[in-house]
């Protein structure tokens, strides 16, 4: 498979879409070349799950009229710190700002998430604060998501390459365009629990998103 022509071809049908649907981004972004430096930054397993999260983003924007571009590049961008982050924990450091919470600190795996937000701005100048914060929290959750973060934790989570054990994706992927509250709350409620049985300490940010939206009766 031409992974890069299938980009492209991608690329050319979402700009179809967003004369008719996207508002203009603030930066003058261009998809090109956000997909050029992306290539460059992940390896070839991490780029097919962001060109999925890419795909079901724009897809999950279209139906609930938001806006594609935001959306689109949200998800295309929202590991691309992935690889950075596995090739050497300085990376981390090697940003200028400081990306990682106190609370952080214990959970390397959310650490691309920190790190991504801020390589939106560094490497892709994309300057737009609700992207940036659901890049941020997109492996946890938190309180209060914005309507862009929850759609990314349903897009990553639904995208055409995942494929789960014990989990109902294929329910979940009819689901998140009939009822994207319920599939949230779903995802969020399954990967707690996956999350229960693996690890020995939740990130709070996991804690505080779990008992934001999920009340149990
Ligand atoms: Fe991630
Ligand atoms: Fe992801």
């Amino acid at each position: 498979m031409n992974l890069k022509s299938n980009l492209f071809q991608i690329k050319d049908k979402k700009e179809d879409g967003l004369r008719i649907y996207g508002a203009p981004l603030s930066s003058n972004v261009d998809i090109s070349t956000v997909v050029r430096k992306l290539e460059v930054m992940v390896d070839n397993e991490r780029l097919l799950h962001s060109v999925g999260t890419y795909h079901t983003m724009l897809l999950l924007a279209r139906h609930y009229g938001e806006d594609l571009r935001i959306a689109g590049l949200t998800g295309l961008l929202h590991d691309c710190a992935r690889s950075a982050q596995e090739e050497s924990e300085l990376s981390i450091l090697d940003v200028g700002e400081t990306p990682l919470s106190a609370e952080d600190m214990a959970f390397p795996k959310i650490w691309h998430a920190r790190l991504g937000a801020v390589l939106l701005k560094i490497v892709f100048g994309i300057e737009n604060e609700e992207m940036a914060e659901a890049i941020r929290i997109h492996p946890t959750g938190a309180l209060a998501m914005s309507r862009l973060a929850r759609l990314l934790y349903i897009a990553d989570y639904i995208e055409p390459t995942r494929s789960f054990e014990d989990s109902p994706l294929e329910a979940l992927r009819v689901l998140a365009f009939s009822d994207m509250e319920v599939a949230f709350r779903t995802i969020l409620k399954h990967k707690l629990g996956e999350l229960q049985r693996r690890e020995k300490f939740l990130h709070p940010d996991t804690l505080r998103a779990h008992a934001f939206y999920i009340r149990e009766d």
